[in-house]
């Protein structure tokens, strides 16, 4: 089964406070997004790599070339713009399967993805990587108005892995519907076709915020030595 990744990079990162994209900071030695695509060349079953960028990028061309299967492709507006413009530039030879994996999640660990992937082609089902939600979790504005179930709560991770068609006509559904998409999953919820969770590392975390980049630099050594 043909299995191409994409790399949503075409964020602004604001929530950083930080000039470049965040995926342009340097963590232990390595821009984020290199050590993000260092993870991904790992695996032998990826035909391609498709980093979806701003077109007014300058960075991106200057990373050392790691792998001769990434690709650049043009992002969109918002995330699922970004994903779907991916899986157009991928139409002329599409591939069965997609796995999308954020730029901004450079801790994921191989052995997550492996499982993910295997699980789902077994399954015939698309899936993502998943934690059970830990803390305790409120709903409210300036006061906790209620405390919310937990038991059957996940947090969802990347990659997340669907089969090329089913995902393309549920993001271009679920936009042009003017449905919330935030990741692959909630376009493939939206065309009701199922979800498999897959129990994932909970460090496989997206750095979004300044304190993320302290904790992402800790695990990031600590994997390398
Ligand atoms: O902003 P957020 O952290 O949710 O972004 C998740 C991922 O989606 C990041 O890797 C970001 O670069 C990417 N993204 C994108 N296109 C956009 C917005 C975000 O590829 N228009």
């Amino acid at each position: 089964q043909t299995i191409a990744a994409i790399v949503p990079a075409a964020g602004v990162g604001s929530r950083m406070q930080h000039n470049a994209p965040k995926q342009y900071i340097q963590l232990a030695g390595k821009t984020i997004l290199e050590h993000t695509l260092a993870k991904l060349s790992q695996l032998s079953q990826l035909r391609t790599i498709v980093v979806a960028l701003s077109d007014s990028d300058p960075y991106f061309d200057e990373l050392p070339t790691l792998d001769k299967r990434i690709v650049r492709a043009s992002g969109g507006k918002e995330r699922a713009d970004s994903v779907l413009n991916s899986l157009l530039f991928l139409a002329p030879n599409p591939p069965a399967w997609v796995l999308v994996h954020d730029a901004a999640r450079p801790l994921v660990n191989i052995s997550d993805i492996e499982r993910l992937i295997d699980e789902c082609i077994r399954a015939d089902e698309g899936g993502i990587l998943a934690s059970k939600v830990k803390d305790t979790i409120k709903r409210g504005h300036t006061h906790a108005l209620q405390t919310v179930p937990r038991d059957d709560l996940w947090q969802a991770l990347t990659p997340q892995f669907f089969k090329y068609d089913e995902l393309k006509n549920a993001l271009q559904g679920a936009l042009a519907s003017g449905a919330t998409i935030t990741d692959e999953a909630s376009a493939i919820e939206w065309a009701g076709k199922p979800v498999k969770l897959v129990a994932g590392r909970s460090d496989n975390i997206k750095i979004t915020t300044p304190e993320d980049l302290d904790l992402a630099g800790f695990l990031l050594h600590k994997q390398q030595n």
